[in-house]
């Protein structure tokens, strides 16, 4: 069983439904409300757990009734919490507006970017027990670093999904075994003009770019750039897919990541077809069932 540390936000999604998206100082009738817990660290948590994982999470949440319900939300899904802090800052929102299956997202950290790097120094034995260690962007910057180099002095894999996007200084850059940004993202942080084509060949193997129900491309050693193709999917909601995709990379990256990526893009895939964030993203066994039924 893949032990995951996943060193992330942890968020509650307010999500209405729109037939449009609303134009700046336009009132539209919406046509459904739902809360369902998310943040991409939370998220891909999930994820890695419901296929298996063993999980640890580092974070946190606000000292109020949505942080209380999300840690309890983690622990049913058989995430262990015990580094999860409680702050005096009110716990992680997005609001999402939903129209037809694509979404606009405003995030409100609150409580995420009260992670310090003394809070992973406090549980620096969850990196000597993990096999892999995964990180998002929507805790401080300086605490993705101190991951990073904590996963480097404990001699384990990296993974960073570097979402949302911000230019990554070269010293952490050095540090991720795998980076796993859509295109926007990776334009962004690596803060470079060149062809996406041209920097997946160029990080072969260490770079993996999600290409939305197109899948995802990564390149093997000699730079030949390797395309796995999307599971084709009724899309009901698409948030989260990219977590979904990330927390499936993690568990399956001792595969090899042509194997870990096809898991992913499956995983990825199924994630979309029930609302929320969490919602469809499968078991392994669902996975399997997916896999087996797809297979060529
Ligand atoms: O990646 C999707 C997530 O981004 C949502 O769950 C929302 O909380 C935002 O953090
Ligand atoms: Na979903």
């Amino acid at each position: 069983m893949t032990r995951v540390l996943v060193i992330g936000s942890i968020n509650m999604d307010m999500v209405v439904n729109s037939p449009t998206m609303p134009r700046l100082g336009e009132t539209l009738s919406g046509s459904g409300f739902a809360t369902y817990p998310g943040g991409k660290g939370a998220n891909q948590a999930v994820a890695a757990a419901r296929l298996g994982a063993q999980v640890s999470m580092i974070g946190c949440v606000g000292r109020d009734a949505f942080g209380a319900g999300l840690k309890a939300v983690l622990a049913h899904e058989g995430v262990d919490t015990r580094w999860v802090s409680e702050v005096d800052i009110a716990t992680g929102v997005a609001s999402i507006t939903l129209c037809g299956s694509d979404n606009a997202i405003i995030v409100v950290p609150g409580a995420n970017h009260a992670l310090q790097p003394a809070q992973l120094d406090a549980a620096e034995q969850a990196f000597a027990d993990a096999d892999v260690v995964l990180a998002q962007l929507e805790v401080p910057l300086a605490t993705v670093e101190h991951a990073a180099m904590l996963a480097a002095r404990h001699g384990k894999p990296f993974v960073l999904n570097p979402a949302p996007a911000v230019a990554l200084p070269a010293a952490l850059l050095a540090r991720v075994s795998v980076l796993t940004p859509n295109e926007f993202e990776l334009a962004t942080t690596l803060a470079s003009p060149q062809p996406w084509r041209e920097l997946v060949a160029a990080a072969a193997g260490r770079i993996v770019m999600t290409h939305g129900a197109d899948g995802a491309f990564f390149a093997v050693a000699g730079g030949q750039l390797q395309h796995q193709p999307g599971f084709a999917v009724t899309p009901v909601d698409t948030t989260g897919a990219g977590d979904t995709f990330n927390g499936a990379l993690a568990t399956f990256l001792h595969l090899g990541l042509a194997e870990a990526v096809r898991r992913a893009a499956a995983a990825g895939a199924l994630s979309v077809t029930q609302p929320g964030a969490q919602g469809g993203m499968p078991t392994l066994a669902a996975l399997d069932t997916f896999l087996q039924e797809h297979a060529a």
